[in-house]
């Protein structure tokens, strides 16, 4: 009964696409200033990141989201496809990542390398994980609601704890190369969104094209476009007969899963870990 997970820096990391070298790949990765990194942490909008960052990128266009899939077209830096395509890609390179901050390359903060860091309710990342658990045969069973609750809040599921992601990537060093946005905002208004990260990154993009990109990122089109829902990875890996990667896409979910003790206790223990920070999110 081998464990499915390595541990890296005191977090639990799936074997599946993780190894001592595709870490220590990040460890050296030399990041370039044009480099354009959308962090998150898991289940916290990371696909959605992949459609979007490379249109805006392409000028909205749709070769790229029609022809690569999702972990190709924007690779994880910690991850092993990343070695196999950001070395010889040419500039301005995409990626994503679920390292905390403390853990990015050296280089990295050498860089001006720009960062989109997405924040997802906490209680809705834990629906989609549980769920993410249960389809995926990589990570271990969640067991009961109750129990994978358990394991978020202590940390015992991949990345760690969701509030230290979050407090590590709220550092002033970064100024205006950080900018921060949530799932609630996309879902709420996906095209100030575009917009928003076209002008972080520099992009002077038309009404035209910014209304095409938002066309196609919409959870709807992108759940039909195989090269981003999943669909390219087979049942023996994620089991969709138990759930699909682009499950539902809505804000609010974790009303249909969290019982009255469950909601009080999570509220507990998120308190008491961000109390001393000052960040403010909708759902707070
Ligand atoms: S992972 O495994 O970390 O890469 O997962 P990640 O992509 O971060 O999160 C998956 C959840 O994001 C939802 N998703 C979207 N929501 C709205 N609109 C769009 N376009 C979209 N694309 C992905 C996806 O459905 C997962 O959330 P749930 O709640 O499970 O549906």
């Amino acid at each position: 009964n081998e464990s499915k997970y390595l541990l890296y820096k005191g977090l639990l990391v799936p074997k599946i696409c993780h190894t001592p070298e595709s870490l220590k790949y990040a460890e050296e990765f030399c990041v370039r200033d044009d480099d354009v990194f959308a962090v998150t942490y898991p289940k916290s909008g990371t696909t959605w990141m992949q459609e979007i960052i490379p249109l805006i990128l392409s000028d909205g266009d749709l070769t790229p989201i029609q022809t690569i899939p999702t972990w190709d077209r924007m690779p994880w830096l910690e991850e092993t496809r990343a070695q196999l395509f950001l070395d010889s890609r040419p500039s301005p390179r995409a990626i994503v990542s679920h390292l905390w901050y403390q853990h990015m390359p050296p280089s990295f903060f050498k860089s001006k390398a720009k960062v989109i860091y997405v924040t997802r309710n906490p209680k809705d990342v834990i629906v989609s994980s549980f769920h993410f658990h249960q389809m995926a045969t990589f990570l271990d069973d969640p067991g009961t609601f109750d129990e994978f609750l358990e394991k978020c809040l202590t940390g015992k599921t991949f990345f760690g704890k969701w509030t230290d992601h979050v407090k590590s990537w709220r550092t002033p060093e970064l100024k205006d190369r950080i900018l921060y946005i949530t799932y609630e905002e996309m879902k709420q208004d996906l095209r100030a969104a575009v917009v928003k990260f076209s002008q972080f990154l520099g992009k002077t993009i038309s009404d035209e094209i910014i209304d095409k990109i938002t066309e196609n990122c919409i959870f709807k089109n992108m759940k039909q476009n195989n090269m981003s829902n999943f669909s390219l990875v087979p049942n023996e890996i994620m089991d969709s007969s138990k759930s699909e990667f682009l499950r539902k896409g809505i804000s609010g979910d974790w009303k249909n899963y969290f019982t009255t003790p469950q909601n009080e206790y999570f509220n507990s223990v998120y308190q008491k870990e961000m109390k001393d920070t000052e960040i403010q999110f909708p759902w707070d």
